[in-house]
């Protein structure tokens, strides 16, 4: 059929987004029962039981809008992260923020830095309202912030930096990141994305250490999807100067965070216990999977997160089919343009440890 509407022009160039396969859909189109999804970052031992309570405490409550400013959310953030209310965003992920973000800086001529490989979230936004993409390779899998100063000119509004990166899991260094913030022009707006920093513990300079010296083109990026095990609830928040908040707040939908995610995020940031639990089990999953990927001569990248980022000397997607297979799902590293790299989540001892035997399965049967 002829095509009589014209969409808008930015529009196309923008790659829909590849998520990770959802369970369900795996096990549907291969007839599997079990499927073990190590794609998407998400928490092994799932939602923090303080969430889940919440949540049910105020199920019979969704007949009412839910409060579109997340206040008491916002004063349990700002009390974790000794900062004001008004220095805080909550959105329905922080893939929301970044969105807005984009919708309240970025226009045609305007240009967006990010890594090579990155969060894909940052090439979208670009995209979306017409601006440019720059994207500045890593070196060794990790950001070389002298290479994104050299890269600056008129035209860079944001630079997004994930911090631990995603894909690679890297953590940038204190001074050079100390260094960075001070040589880059205040007119510049500096996301840094710290969805993974309670994984990172001390390896990790906060961006809040800048906001809270009054810097005012930092904007630092959380999220309850990762740690706190809240994925599918959607919700992320972001922590600036009360300008840089109030200036992202305007291209806010009134009621962007449903009640149960506010009131489960809430019950969430208390549950240390939970927390507790899900670092130590990443910590030693994370050693025995280095472990195991060294022992075979594959080089990962030290990660500062629950997954890992690793060059696995085979062609990816084929690595990523097979597996697919035996009930396990991974992301490939083509999809980030490195071709024989996957990254995969840390999760139960016994999970990686079948993720290690059907890995050594497929890439046996490659051969
Ligand atoms: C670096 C980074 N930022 C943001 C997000 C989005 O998180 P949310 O679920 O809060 O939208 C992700 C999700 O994987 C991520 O890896």
């Amino acid at each position: 059929m002829k095509t009589e509407w014209k969409g808008r022009e930015a529009i196309n160039n923008i790659k829909p987004y590849s998520p990770g396969k959802a369970i369900n859909e795996v096990k549907k189109e291969l007839g599997l029962d079990k499927v073990y999804k190590m794609a998407s970052n998400e928490n092994p031992l799932g939602p923090s039981p303080l969430a889940l309570e919440a949540i049910r405490n105020n199920m019979e409550d969704i007949h009412i809008y839910p409060d579109g400013s997340s206040l008491f959310l916002k004063e349990a953030l700002a009390k974790k992260n000794d900062i004001g209310i008004d220095q805080i965003i909550v959105g329905n992920g922080s893939d929301e923020i970044i969105k807005l973000l984009g919708e309240s800086f970025l226009e045609d001529g305007d240009t967006i830095i990010m890594g090579d490989p990155s969060f894909s979230e940052y090439d979208y936004i670009g995209n979306l309202m017409g601006a440019k993409v720059k994207k500045v390779p890593l070196v060794d899998f990790a950001f070389d912030l002298e290479l994104v100063l050299d890269n600056l000119d008129e035209s860079v509004k944001i630079i997004a930096l994930c911090n631990p990166n995603n894909p690679t899991g890297t953590v940038i260094e204190k001074e050079a990141l100390i260094d960075f913030i001070e040589r880059v022009p205040q007119n510049i707006i500096v996301v840094l994305d710290e969805a993974y920093k309670e994984y990172a513990g001390q390896d990790l300079y906060s961006g809040l250490n800048f906001i809270k010296e009054g810097k005012n083109n930092i904007l630092v990026l959380n999220t309850f999807s990762k740690i706190y095990g809240l994925a599918a609830l959607r919700v992320g928040y972001g922590m600036g100067s009360e300008s840089l908040i109030s200036w992202i707040l305007r291209a806010k939908e009134p009621f962007n965070v449903n009640v149960l995610a506010q009131v489960g995020a809430r019950a969430a940031l208390s549950d240390i216990e939970h927390v507790k639990k899900s670092l130590e089990l990443n910590e030693a999953g994370k050693e025995y999977l280095y472990k195991e990927f060294a022992n075979r001569g594959y080089i990962s990248s030290p990660s500062g997160a629950n997954f890992i980022w690793v060059d696995i000397k085979q062609d990816s997607k084929k690595i990523f089919d097979a597996l697919l297979k035996k009930g396990i799902v991974i992301r490939p590293g083509y999809v980030f343009g490195a071709a024989t790299h996957i990254r995969v989540t840390i999760d139960k001892p016994e999970v990686n440890r079948y993720f290690i035997e059907m890995l050594d399965d497929v890439i046996m049967n490659d051969k």
